[in-house]
């Protein structure tokens, strides 16, 4: 069985054979954060005990086309979390990225705390930090309350912000005193690329018959509505923080984006121009907002009356609003100029690169460009030399391989050791990076794929019911790496 393979292999990982670039952790600055991460509803599993409530993720695998499973049990962390907190001690993680389940602590999405959810954010938090390992928390991470979708549309309505207000509120309140690192929303632009856009993640919004599961909505205007409406509930969130919170607990905020590295295809104009746009489409969407306190104005002038418009308080309030910028990133894409397209949706400026798009790593579409470590570097110069080189974390960094192919996973080991590298390169370049989390801890239940593929430095054999993890060959390496132990040859 498969289970038998994975301790045969396990006993066989004494030596990495991998072509290493000769580097060790102590090439890093001595206060880099190295870690790595997981998100609420891929891992904890206990959907529906001790007063949860359904989130729209929930909701998105119990739609009808979708087959993929659903995260009811996932990894189990909420049951097995100290299990864990000691493989991350093994491992010698100094940081552990994790999201706080809204719908677990406040399961009417606001009003009352739920003390079972309170219970277990506290001891996971405290079982981190008794072993030295910092908790890097995500506000949310994809799964907003059902109920407040079901209420009044959720990032569609501007009540938003006034509840996504009050829940961070509550985690600053009773988490903060051990929590110094927050970022309050996951992807912000894949969460609306995919939810209000394509259609295909959750809530699965879109006009067109397009995406697969699509429960309808109006992707000419919607996503715009939900990125205005989640830039001002994060303004508010960190304005809370600086009055309330800062003096006290001297943590830090921030935003999380999905940035791939858009390369034009030819050095012709127009796709050097379409590579430039969907930066400006993806990034500086909210980049500009964060930094300038307005939306670039090649979105204005294209999106036109689509597009909200911020008063001046709210720019006011939105500029300069984050001590930190997170970053997740896989690989890079190419990007084409599309000149046949109406540009009418947000897809369209995105889908000059759909059209085209060819990626690059990441073990997924076939073909394209080869392996590209050096596009992390081109990501982080691209925020030094667009955005002022603002702090950065890269939240997510990570390759995807079939759950069940082989725990001796020296493609990942690969994948690891050349963006890692290519880091180095680019904090010795100036880069303002301060940490860098691989995705995943352990294997998780996946948006698009279920328990179809892997991402985890521990595989967890869903076969058997207490979901035993086994560590694989990138575990070994990344353990060894953060050890100190230089990288051989
Ligand atoms: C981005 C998301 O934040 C995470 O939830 C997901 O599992 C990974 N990328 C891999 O697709």
């Amino acid at each position: 069985s498969l289970s038998l393979l994975v301790l045969l292999l396990n006993f066989d990982l004494r030596e990495i054979a991998v072509a290493a670039e000769g580097y060790s952790r102590h090439d890093f600055p001595a206060d880099f954060v190295f870690g790595s991460g997981t998100s609420a509803y891929q891992v904890e599993g206990a959907a529906n005990e001790d007063g949860r409530m359904p989130s729209i993720f929930d909701t998105f695998t119990r739609s009808e086309n979708w087959q993929g499973g659903n995260g009811d049990v996932a990894s189990d962390e909420y049951h097995k979390y100290k299990e864990d907190v000691q493989l991350m001690v093994d491992t010698g993680l100094d940081a552990y990225r994790f999201s706080i389940s809204w719908p677990r602590l406040i399961p009417n999405g606001s009003g009352s705390v739920n003390r079972k959810g309170l219970e277990y954010y506290n001891n996971l938090i405290n079982e981190l930090v008794n072993h030295g390992i910092q908790p890097h928390v995500t506000l949310l991470h994809s799964d907003l309350p059902q109920v407040l979708e079901d209420k009044y549309g959720g990032f569609l309505d501007r009540q938003i912000v006034e509840d996504f207000t009050a829940y961070a509120d509550v985690c600053f309140k009773e988490f903060g005193d051990r929590v110094s690192h927050w970022t309050t929303v996951n992807e912000g632009n894949i969460f609306i690329m995919g939810g209000y856009d394509l259609g295909q993640t959750p809530p699965q919004r879109c006009s067109a018959p397009f995406g697969f599961n699509c429960q309808g909505g109006n992707s000419t205007t919607e996503p715009y509505i939900v990125a205005h409406n989640m830039l001002l509930a994060h303004a508010s969130i960190v304005s809370l923080y600086k009055k309330k919170y800062q003096a006290t607990q001297h943590g830090l905020v921030g935003f999380n984006l999905y940035s791939f590295n858009p390369v034009p295809l030819t050095n012709s104009t127009e796709d050097v121009m379409a590579a430039r746009r969907a930066n400006d489409f993806f990034i500086g969407w909210f980049m500009d907002p964060l930094m300038y306190g307005d939306y670039p104005e090649i979105m204005k002038n294209t999106a036109g009356k689509r597009i909200p418009s911020f008063t001046k308080d709210e720019s006011k309030l939105l500029k300069g609003s984050f001590d930190f910028i997170a970053i997740n990133h896989y690989f890079s894409v190419h990007v084409k100029d599309n000149p046949s397209s109406l540009k009418m949706e947000l897809r369209d400026y995105v889908s000059d690169m759909a059209a085209a798009m060819i990626f690059s790593t990441d073990g997924a579409p076939p073909g394209g460009l080869p392996f590209m470590p050096w596009g992390l570097q081109e990501v982080l110069e691209y925020f030094k030399q667009v955005y002022g080189n603002p702090p950065i974390y890269i939240q997510e960094n990570g390759q995807r391989t079939d759950r069940n192919s082989s725990i001796n996973d020296t493609s990942r080991v690969e994948y690891l050791q050349g963006f890692i590298g290519g880091l180095l390169d680019a904090i010795r370049n100036g880069s303002n990076a301060r940490g860098y989390f691989t995705w995943s801890f352990l294997d998780v239940f996946e948006l698009l794929d279920g328990n179809a593929s892997s991402f985890g430095l521990y595989f967890v054999d869903l076969n058997y019911p207490n979901l035993p993890r086994y560590p694989k060959l990138s575990q070994h390496w990344y353990s060894k790496f953060l050890k100190g132990k230089s990288i051989p040859l």
